[in-house]
Parts: structure tokens; sequence; C-alpha cells
């Protein structure tokens, strides 16, 4: 890791995220949702909403894991982020979060809930640094991070990304 990224990850005061990466929480809202109020994907209530600043670096990647809300990533620094979707039924995509808009890269992206997502930095030797909202609020209660066979077995035509996003 470079001196470059040490500096960032300490004045934006990150840690390492169980998914791999780095994250700081900059917001989570007072209020909650109660656990009447939320579908039973959830176990408990839930804050109105948190966000993070979400740092990756290039050579690893954040392995496929499914939350039940939506997650809009915001893009704020560095080289774009290649970012993998698979939908419970089974479809694949894949984008680019960035500034080159030219080249398709978006700066804001919805990844919808209960669908396995996974990314990387798209260059090497340099950083992605992004934000990731989500509504109610995040709770590692509802994080579920996939096994690899068990998510191959689920989705055989898309073993390949699969074994390049999981451990
Ligand atoms: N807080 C801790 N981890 C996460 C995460 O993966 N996403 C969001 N949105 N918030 C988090």
């Amino acid at each position: 890791m470079t001196a470059q990224i040490q500096e960032i990850i300490d004045l934006l005061e990150m840690q390492p995220h169980p998914e791999g990466g780095f994250y700081k929480e900059t917001y989570r809202s007072v209020g909650a949702i109660t656990s009447e109020s939320l579908s039973s994907d959830y176990s408990g209530p839930r804050t109105y909403s948190t966000c993070i600043y979400f740092m990756l670096v290039s050579g690893k990647f954040s392995a496929f894991h499914k939350i039940n809300q939506d997650e809009v990533w915001h893009f704020y620094d560095g080289s774009p982020v290649e970012l993998h979707t698979i939908s419970p039924d089974g479809k694949h995509a894949s984008h680019l979060i960035g500034r080159d808009f030219k080249k398709g890269q978006v700066p804001q992206l919805v990844v919808p809930g209960n669908h396995w997502f996974a990314s990387k930095v798209s260059e090497p030797d340099t950083f992605s640094l992004v934000g990731c909202t989500v509504a109610p609020g995040f709770d590692f209660d509802d994080f579920v991070l996939a096994k690899r066979e068990t998510l191959q077995r689920s989705y055989p035509q898309h073993e390949e990304v699969i074994e390049a996003f999981t451990h």
C-alpha cells in the first residue's frame, strides 16, 4: 500500500472492512424504524439511514455479499470501481463507477437489495474512494458474505466471476 493511500485511510479514519477494503461510517440517523414496520428480512429495528466512506485498493477485492436494502454508491476519488451484481434470478451485470462519462462510467450506482455484489479497483497500483448509503441503516445482521461453492451451485453460469470475487 502506498504512503498516499495510507494517508487517506488515516485522514478519513477508515478501518478494515470484513468484505475487503476500508471504511468509516460517516452518518447514522438518530431515528429508528421499528421491527413491525420492516419486512421479516430484518431481525430487529433499524436506523433510518447510514452512510460510509469506502476505500478499495488495487490488487484486493470486495467479495460477493448481499444485504436486504438497496445500496447507493457515490464516486469520490481515485480510479473507477468495477462492480458486479448477480440478481436473485441469476442475471449478471457489471458497472464502472467513475468520472469518465463518455466511457460509460457513472458517478452514482444503485445496487438493488438482495442482489449479490462484489467490486474492485479497475486499474493497478491505485485506489478508489466511494460513498455507500443505505436505508434502512446498515446492520451487520443483514450482511451475508457468499460462500464460493454455494454461490457457484446457485449460479453455475457465472462460475468465473464468482471464482474471481470470492475467497
Ligand atoms: N457499514 C458497515 N459496512 C457497511 C457496508 O458494507 N455498507 C454500508 N452502506 N454501510 C456499512
